[in-house]
């Protein structure tokens, strides 16, 4: 891979991307066998420094480098000296002196492991920064996606939901564009960045046109804790306009299939029956998620290609 780091999906080149993708395959192919554990990043170090609360993608990072056979130390802002008022930089110099190879890391601030990059010798990799970008969630999201069509060029992928504040959204519309999807984001227009018409992907606000004609509907958690304003009138509203329920589903291509990130507000985005369907992804991606973020510290750590 060329890159030493891991901070945007927009870093990722086709080839990279793709070779990560491949590499995941094997990763999970192995984790079918009696012995799961890889022998690769024996002796490394990973730190996963997680500022912001996360269970799916911190332990699944923590998972992944431990297959690998890494050395694993986790730290969470809570409890830590950062309610001393330590600096993020004197966190980085700290995990540094303790010859850290890759630092995970989770902050609210958009940048901040961009910042850190700047302060480690080692690789950094982004689990999610503020509103910004999470890598590793559109890689497992393009892994599922793969793993269910067989490719991502070409089909159509519609993104709903929460787009102003989410950082999987972001993400997966860079990759899914480079891996040579169509995006169409949805959402009410308060839900919406200003300059979204400038991202590489087209914008609705009405799900129910969008629906009849993809292949992948990605739903996302209306991020309730990151809302300064009232953005929709009611819940009920917006589940009404914008929730996946059974009769939205029944309106979908066949072959389509329901993705969310997690955590769900079942209820609100998506109903409780079409988040326990047949056709629902939500838990093959978060067991996805343990084999890539397997490759990615592989690739990004040393191993071949
Ligand atoms: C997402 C996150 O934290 O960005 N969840 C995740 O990593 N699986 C999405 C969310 O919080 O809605």
């Amino acid at each position: 891979m060329k890159v030493k780091h891991l901070l945007s999906a927009a870093d990722l080149s086709r080839e990279d991307a793709i070779a990560v993708l491949d590499t995941a395959r094997e990763m999970a192919a192995m984790a079918g066998r009696e012995v799961k554990k890889l022998p690769t990043l024996r002796g490394r170090t990973v730190v996963n420094l997680f500022y912001e609360d996360s269970t799916r993608t911190r332990i699944s990072f923590e998972a992944a480098a431990k297959r690998l056979s890494a050395d694993v130390i986790n730290f969470s802002a809570k409890g830590s000296s950062v309610s001393k008022g330590e600096s993020l930089k004197d966190t980085a110099l700290t995990l540094q002196a303790m010859g850290a190879d890759a630092v995970v890391v989770r902050h609210p601030a958009a940048g901040a492991p961009h910042r850190l990059a700047g302060w480690v010798d080692g690789s950094v990799l982004n689990a999610g920064d503020g509103t910004h970008e999470h890598p590793t969630q559109a890689l497992l999201d393009a892994y599922t996606i793969r793993s269910r069509h067989g490719r991502i060029e070409g089909l159509k992928v519609a993104i709903v939901g929460d787009v102003l504040h989410s950082r999987v959204a972001r993400s997966n519309v860079h990759l899914l564009h480079t891996l040579g999807a169509h995006v169409t984001l949805v959402a009410p227009p308060t839900l919406l960045p200003v300059g979204v018409h400038a991202w590489p992907a087209d914008v609705s606000y009405e799900l129910d046109a969008v629906l009849p004609g993809v292949d992948v509907v990605m739903m996302l958690r209306v991020q309730r804790e990151r809302m300064t304003d009232s953005f929709f009138p009611s819940e009920r509203e917006y589940s009404r306009r914008y929730g996946l329920d059974l009769d939205r589903l029944r309106g979908l291509p066949s072959h389509a299939i329901v993705m969310h990130p997690g955590p769900m507000n079942r209820g609100v985005e998506i109903s409780p029956e079409v988040a326990d369907s047949a056709r629902s992804t939500i838990v093959e991606q978060v067991a996805n998620g343990v084999s890539v973020r397997m490759a990615v510290l592989y690739l990004l750590l040393g191993g071949a290609p």
